[in-house]
């Protein structure tokens, strides 16, 4: 029986050993790098690529859990790159999660988000660079966002993260919610982990990413050192340290996903058509299709439930005055939406643009003095049927984002639950907050980035405008430095104005 006993010790300690040693290190390997010779805007300058590392001891994942750092040579010879040295320059943490989709980390080769980079749209299909029908010309070839980072004199800190379509070799599924934002945590926790093993400040992480890579930004910003995700960081194997970030940039951000359909309605409800499409969809050429008469009654639901949402979060604006809306859907928050529209056209109108194409807007010499909303609403188009987001037979890749395990697809909204065509589930609602940065603004035990810079294009109809303007007020009203701006004409895309971005991380860091 003893004797059992100690070999039974004997076994599990060897085991342990084994299993430990295999483990990899998560200690910044300052040698194992490649160098790279890179040229931008006719500058060419070298940087050490330290690409793949795996940055949790645990990973579940080894294809998608693995980070790509780049830094500028410079922070190695002690000399100093647009007045950073290797003790001060910003870490740039640029996500390419797309359609909450598995994610590689970015490397030196791709373009920006949203011009036909390898972002995984949201039906699954192949690239939109890939796709492209014969006879159809390239996209104009934009700089990288890490090149373009890197020549900044920011280390550029890029990680991949699991997605919703991810399975393991059990088939079983290990990507869904929080599986993308426990990921970005972990590889924060190894930045500063490894603080004083690499060049850049750890103090100074600013987080970047598009759509729902932009909804990933934003919760890796807000969600920081919060105790809801240690048990899934405790699990992976994360390094020991906070993962707070200081700044957060977001495009588009696909947020808010538990009210984002009422949201949806509330803006495009008595819009009748549909265009399916955009820039992250293989078919954006379609004729507009027609609501049934079905998912009518459903917009008109949900419409009526967005007031509520938006009374009940009690929203101020700059002079401290509740903003609103009426059973209608009418009020001082609708107002707030309008005028940053209006501000996106001044804004146009000022840098030169012609604006005449732009029947909507009410212009008086230079100035933008209104604009007819219902119809800037039919210039957007809609595109998502109701409900846009927790579709009632379980289409969406949100409805599979809200998968468990063994199930692919739930649902994560009352509303969708309640109304379902199909024999469904609903998620665990603790997964629905932890992929909501709203629920994290202000709370104790946990450290929200101090600065926010939010966009989303005014031709944007992949999710209402009024989910970033929701997020920015609130914010705001929580004492953060946010801003929001909806760039004029912008479709669904992002990191389209790096000179602004990088001036805005400039001025915040130097
Ligand atoms: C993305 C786009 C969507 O319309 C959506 O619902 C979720 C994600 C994206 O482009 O990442």
């Amino acid at each position: 029986m003893k004797t059992h006993l100690i070999n039974f010790c004997m076994m599990v300690s060897l085991a342990f050993c084994s299993f430990t040693s295999a483990k990899p290190d998560l200690s910044f390997q300052a040698q194992k790098y490649v160098t790279q010779t890179l040229t931008f805007e006719g500058k060419t300058f070298t940087v050490r690529a330290y690409e793949n590392i795996i940055y949790v001891t645990n990973p579940v994942d080894t294809v998608y859990q693995k980070m790509n750092i780049y830094i500028p040579e410079e922070y190695f010879l002690g000399k100093k790159l647009n007045g950073y040295t290797a003790e001060t320059a910003p870490i740039f943490f640029p996500n390419k999660v797309g359609g909450y989709m598995p994610a590689q980390p970015a490397t030196l080769k791709e373009m920006p988000m949203g011009m036909g980079s390898n972002r995984s749209p949201m039906n699954g299909m192949p690239p939109m660079g890939d796709r492209r029908p014969e006879g159809v010309p390239a996209m104009p070839q934009k700089p990288s966002t890490v090149v373009a980072a890197l020549s900044k004199g920011y280390v550029v800190a890029s990680a991949g993260a699991r997605g919703r379509t991810l399975k393991g070799s059990n088939g079983e599924y290990t990507g869904k919610a929080p599986a993308a934002i426990v990921d970005l945590k972990a590889a924060v926790r190894y930045l500063k982990f490894n603080d004083k093993l690499m060049p850049g400040d750890a103090n100074k992480i600013i987080s970047n990413g598009t759509s729902a890579g932009g909804a990933m930004s934003a919760l890796v910003g807000a969600t920081g050192n919060n105790p809801d995700y240690e048990p899934y960081l405790q699990l992976l194997g994360a390094a020991n340290g906070t993962d707070d970030v200081f700044a957060v940039s977001a495009y588009c951000p696909i947020t808010n996903l538990d009210h984002a359909d009422m949201a949806y309605e509330w803006q495009f409800s008595g819009y009748n058509t549909y265009k399916r499409g955009g820039s992250m969809q293989s078919k954006n050429s379609d004729a507009p299709s027609m609501l049934s008469e079905e998912q009518i009654k459903v917009s008109e639901q949900l419409k009526t439930l967005f007031p509520t949402y938006v009374n009940s979060l009690k929203l101020k604006d700059t002079k401290g005055k509740l903003l609103t809306l009426d059973a209608d859907g009418n009020g001082s928050f609708k107002d707030l939406v309008i005028n940053y529209v209006i501000a996106s056209a001044q804004k146009a109108l000022n840098s030169g643009k012609d604006m005449s194409n732009y029947s909507f807007l009410k212009i008086n010499g230079n100035q933008v003095t209104d604009l007819d909303y219902g119809a800037y609403l039919s210039y957007m188009e809609r595109m998502k049927t109701p409900p846009a987001f927790d579709a009632l037979d379980l289409s969406t890749g949100e409805n599979m984002l809200f998968g468990t395990s063994m199930i692919d697809k739930q649902h994560f909204t009352e509303f969708g639950q309640k109304n379902s065509n199909v024999k469904a589930s609903r998620v665990d609602e603790v997964l629905v907050k932890m992929m909501n940065p709203m629920y994290y603004l202000g709370q104790k035990n946990t450290t929200n980035a101090k600065h926010w810079r939010i966009r989303h294009g005014s031709k944007d109809k992949d999710t209402s405008l009024a989910i970033s303007v929701i997020l920015t007020t609130a914010l705001q009203n929580k004492g953060i430095d946010a801003n929001l701006e909806f760039p004029w004409d912008k479709p669904h895309s992002g990191d389209y104005d790096l000179d602004e971005l990088f001036a805005w991380i400039d001025g915040l860091c130097k």
